[in-house]
């Protein structure tokens, strides 16, 4: 059966989520996990990018991580997404990657996938949940099976506590604002713990 495959797929313009992802990446080695850690690929045009100072350094530091494909997705046994809050939405970048998964769904290959997201906004209520919903819904129609974290560690009431999935608030200079990476490592470890029950029943 072998340990747990997850991809760990993020958008991020100015680091936020990539930081989510790496911490996640990060609890998931701890428990055992494999890991592929991949970007969706930027769909801006280059003069948006350059236009925004963090998100030019960001982009270039970003450089070397590898872009989500089809095949990240169906070698996995469990994805976690990550996405910046747009309009109180996922960002466009991650929802192309999505909408590119036709062929995937139309095979069955996604069924059964343990699928959870996490998000950032500006705002403590600036649509995090609402982006991570967003994602739930195309989620449930791959037949995947969703692990949000719940309420299922106390640790979670210090970070913002949202059930649907780990949520940073970031302010005007994009710094963290909220302890939001105990939250991450719960909702790595327990994608882990769900997907080995699964993989190994
Ligand atoms: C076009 C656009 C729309 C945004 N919409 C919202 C929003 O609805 N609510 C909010 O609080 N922040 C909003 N933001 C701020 C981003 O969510 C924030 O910059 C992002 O979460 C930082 O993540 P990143 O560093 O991974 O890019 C928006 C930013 C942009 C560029």
């Amino acid at each position: 059966m072998g340990n747990v495959k997850i991809s760990i797929i993020y958008y991020s313009s100015t680091g936020t989520n990539y930081q989510l992802a790496k911490w996640a990446e990060e609890a998931a080695k701890t428990a055992g996990a494999e890991v592929r850690l991949r970007k969706v690929a930027e769909l801006a045009p280059e003069a948006a990018i350059a236009s925004n100072p963090a998100w030019q350094s960001h982009y270039e530091a970003a450089k070397d991580v590898q872009e989500a494909t089809s095949e990240d997705l169906e070698w996995a046994d469990a994805i976690l997404f990550s996405t910046a809050t747009r309009f109180g939405g996922m960002a466009s970048q991650l929802k192309q990657f999505i909408d590119m998964q036709g062929g995937l769904w139309a095979k069955g290959a996604l069924v059964n996938k343990v699928v959870s997201a996490m998000s950032s906004a500006q705002n403590d209520h600036g649509g995090q949940e609402a982006s991570i919903l967003s994602l739930y819904t195309s989620l449930m129609h791959w037949g995947a099976i969703l692990v949000p974290p719940g309420y299922t560690d106390p640790a979670l009431f210090g970070t913002g506590g949202n059930p649907y999935g780990a949520s940073a608030t970031v302010n005007g200079e994009g710094k963290m604002i909220n302890d939001v990476k105990p939250a991450v490592e719960i909702q790595a470890k327990r994608m882990i713990d769900i997907a080995g029950r699964l993989k190994n029943s």
